[in-house]
């Protein structure tokens, strides 16, 4: 199985100053923390050990939030970053963590909204690694990749000021057991970070790289400014609203998972405050794990 690392890192000055007090990943997106909606891509994609990297600020904020993940089922534990060097770094802090695992990475501002199979897919691949390339109005934002007429990746740039295409990289990574040792390959880019862009040309050197386009239907947004920050909380709003379904509720994807039990999440329930979330789980608890449509997203 492999390992989940969460990286919440950044000083998110973007965001400053909503930042100034909270760390970025613990801003609303709607009804809940940010970060739950990363987390919950890792556990439907049925990943129970998770590593959260964030700055020697954040960091205790994040595990008063999230604990030791016993109460989900799963296990988390948590590493600084303590200056912003690079996305590709994570793996070097969490080298202990993974072992020789391989290693899933999220960014704590991406969302994804939609069915995760491509997902799973992409973590049940044993040789290699596997990005997703997702169409965008703005790639120069992004890691950028590009493909030939087969629809084999042939390019990646980081952020590119002439993009080669409009597929964006987001910010969900699969990789086999060589992670760690590719990073050590690694020298920090001009604008001094080990970049994630660079991890993956070097298993695209090897044609050890898949990349799947992620489809029409399927929802990412990153929450990194004030705009996204917005948009995402009402695009999940709206959603939740329609439905009466929660999005990334992550006691819920626990039960749903098979992490907890009815009876673990009905002890969670009693400890709640009175109110819509705790309304919510109860009608997960008393419906069972298999009521109604499987949680994506
Ligand atoms: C990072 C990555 C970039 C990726 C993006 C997804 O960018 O470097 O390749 O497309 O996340 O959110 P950054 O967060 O540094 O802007």
């Amino acid at each position: 199985m492999k390992k989940a690392i969460l990286l919440a890192g950044g000083a998110g000055t973007r965001l400053y100053p909503l930042t100034k007090i909270v760390c970025k990943q613990l801003l609303p997106i709607y009804d809940k923390p940010m970060i739950c909606y990363p987390l919950a891509t890792l556990m439907l994609g049925g990943l129970r050990e998770v590593l959260i990297i964030s700055t020697p600020k954040d960091l205790p904020m994040l595990e008063d939030y999230l604990g030791e993940g016993a109460q989900l089922g799963i296990r988390i534990e948590y590493a600084e970053q303590p200056k912003p060097e690079g996305i590709a770094q994570a793996f070097l802090i969490g080298a202990k963590f993974i072992g020789n695992s391989g290693a899933s990475l999220i960014l704590g501002d991406n969302i994804f909204y939609g069915k995760l199979d491509f997902y799973r897919d992409a973590l049940a691949i044993e040789r290699g690694a596997c990005i997703f390339g997702y169409q965008v109005r703005d790639p120069q934002r992004y890691g950028v990749v590009e493909f030939d007429a087969e629809g084999k990746a042939i390019s990646l740039e980081e952020k590119p000021k002439q993009p080669k295409s409009h597929f964006a990289v987001p910010g969900l990574y699969v990789y086999d057991e060589r992670v760690v040792d590719l990073c050590r390959m690694l020298r920090p880019s001009a604008r001094g970070e080990l970049e994630i862009t660079d991890l993956n040309l070097l298993y695209l050197k090897e044609k050890q790289l898949h990349v799947k386009l992620l489809s029409r239907g399927m929802a990412w947004l990153d929450a990194g400014t004030q705009m996204s920050l917005l948009e995402a909380g009402n695009y999940i709003a709206t959603i939740e609203h329609r439905q009466g379904l929660k999005i990334a509720c992550l006691e819920e994807v626990a039960l749903r998972m098979g992490f907890i039990s009815q009876a673990q999440l009905s002890a969670i329930i009693d400890r709640l405050p009175k109110g819509e979330y705790r309304d919510y789980l109860q009608t997960v608890c008393d419906e069972g794990p298999s009521a109604g449509p499987e949680p994506v997203g």
